[in-house]
């Protein structure tokens, strides 16, 4: 790890750093890339490595001094002391998470261990951390962040006419992940108004893009369509869901991180409701354009099942207060980040390969058999 003075308000002691958690996984690894393309400032990224995070997302920065990855959970207590003592992050931005809801629906346990837990444990690492830079750096204690990467799916389920979600709608969670996540925005709003932690939090909407594990539904489809796979649509298909370009998430995030209100929350969303099936027979029209199947157009495979328990029925985001107050907008219309998707997975099928085939995980269990966690 090389650590760099950019002149960042921070101190002009300390080296200026952060910490990114969930950094293999599919908007972390986006976010981090996105950073360092943005900013140029070191980043520590901490993964546990589950099934969803892949290190071959962060390939590019291999041998790039200013990225120092560490395997690790967050509900390591004695790590994420150790990370923070030893690198003085500026701020953390927490995206580690269980993040699929029919997962939570099957096995609800890691997400109360990761999403629950393991947030409440970097809050209390992060508070006495904070509380530490108070003496020694205070310019330092001032500037840092604890930045929660959350969801819309908090909110609930919206009727097709009801109002986007605003930053003050009520809490209605329905699924096992959402009331996780749910958790833990109240355990970060509940350090701040207690402990004083100066934290922020965002609630995105669906995002979509490049590396994201195929179970999500466009990566799913894409690659379910490219075998000639059935497409499994949930119940009458007509769910809908507000769907916003995965690097845009990671510029707001950036965004708030650097002019958001401490205690705040900011929605963030892209102004682009679909209901499933209109996303499903969008995807296939692309593939069939950027490479035909010869059997006839994809739309042959789209087979509606069972739908999902507590599936709820609409999310949409009132992305008002980000664009007001931060002067966020997002760069992708929906038309422009679809076909860059279906593009990217086209072109990237070894890491699709690695992917399905387990590949990369056979090479974690290789990589990581012989050592404990490593201390940084
Ligand atoms: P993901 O499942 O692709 O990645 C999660 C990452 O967290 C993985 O790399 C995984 O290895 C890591 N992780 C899981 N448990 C861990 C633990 N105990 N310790 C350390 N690392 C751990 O998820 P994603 O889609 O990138 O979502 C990232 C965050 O954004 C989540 O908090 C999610 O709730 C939130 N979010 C996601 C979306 C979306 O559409 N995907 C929308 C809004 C908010
Ligand atoms: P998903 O990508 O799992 O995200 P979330 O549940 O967090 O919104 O699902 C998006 C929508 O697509 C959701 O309404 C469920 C639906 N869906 C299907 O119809 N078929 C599928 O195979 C999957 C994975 C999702």
């Amino acid at each position: 790890m090389v650590s760099v003075l950019i002149g960042h308000p921070f101190s002009a002691r300390l080296p200026t750093v952060i910490l990114v958690t969930g950094a293999a996984g599919f908007i972390g690894s986006n976010f981090v890339l996105e950073w360092l393309r943005a900013t140029g400032e070191p980043v520590v990224s901490l993964d546990a490595l589950t099934y969803a995070g892949n290190l071959e997302n962060l390939a590019s920065l291999e041998g790039d001094a200013r990225h120092h990855f560490v395997r690790g959970d967050i509900t390591d207590r004695a790590l994420v002391d150790s990370l923070l003592a030893k690198h003085r992050p500026r701020a953390i931005v927490h995206f580690a998470a269980e993040s699929h809801v029919d997962r939570s629906i099957h096995g609800p346990e890691a997400f109360l261990r990761t999403n629950i837990h393991g947030t409440f444990v970097l809050l209390e690492a992060a508070r006495h951390y904070w509380a530490s830079l108070r003496g020694d750096a205070p310019e330092a204690h001032a500037a840092f962040r604890f930045l929660h990467v959350s969801t819309d799916e908090v909110y609930g389920s919206l009727a097709a006419d009801d109002p986007a979600f605003t930053e003050t709608h009520p809490y209605q969670p329905n699924s096992p992940y959402s009331a996780s996540k749910a958790a833990s925005d109240h355990l970060v709003r509940a350090w701040h108004h207690t402990y004083g932690l100066p934290v922020l939090t965002t609630n995105c909407s669906n995002n979509y893009g490049p590396f994201q594990f195929p179970e999500k539904l466009i990566p799913l489809v894409i690659t379910r369509a490219l075998r000639g796979e059935p497409l499994p649509v949930y119940g009458d298909g007509m769910n809908v869901r507000d769907w916003l370009y995965v690097t845009d998430h990671c510029e707001a995030i950036r965004m708030v991180l650097e002019r958001g209100r401490l205690g705040e929350t900011y929605n963030i969303g892209g102004w682009n409701e679909k209901s499933n099936i209109e996303i499903v027979r969008t995807v296939c029209a692309l593939l069939d354009e950027m490479q035909p199947d010869s059997v006839g157009p994809r739309e042959r495979l789209i087979t509606f099942v069972t739908d999902r328990p507590g599936h709820d029925r609409r999310y949409a985001i009132d992305a008002r207060k980000i664009a007001d107050e931060i002067g966020w907008q997002p760069a992708e219309t929906f038309e422009t980040g679809i076909r860059r998707t279906v593009r990217w997975y086209l072109d990237h099928a070894g890491w699709v390969e690695g992917v399905l085939s387990g590949r990369y995980q056979d090479w974690v269990q290789s990589h990581y058999a012989d050592r404990d966690t490593p201390a940084s």
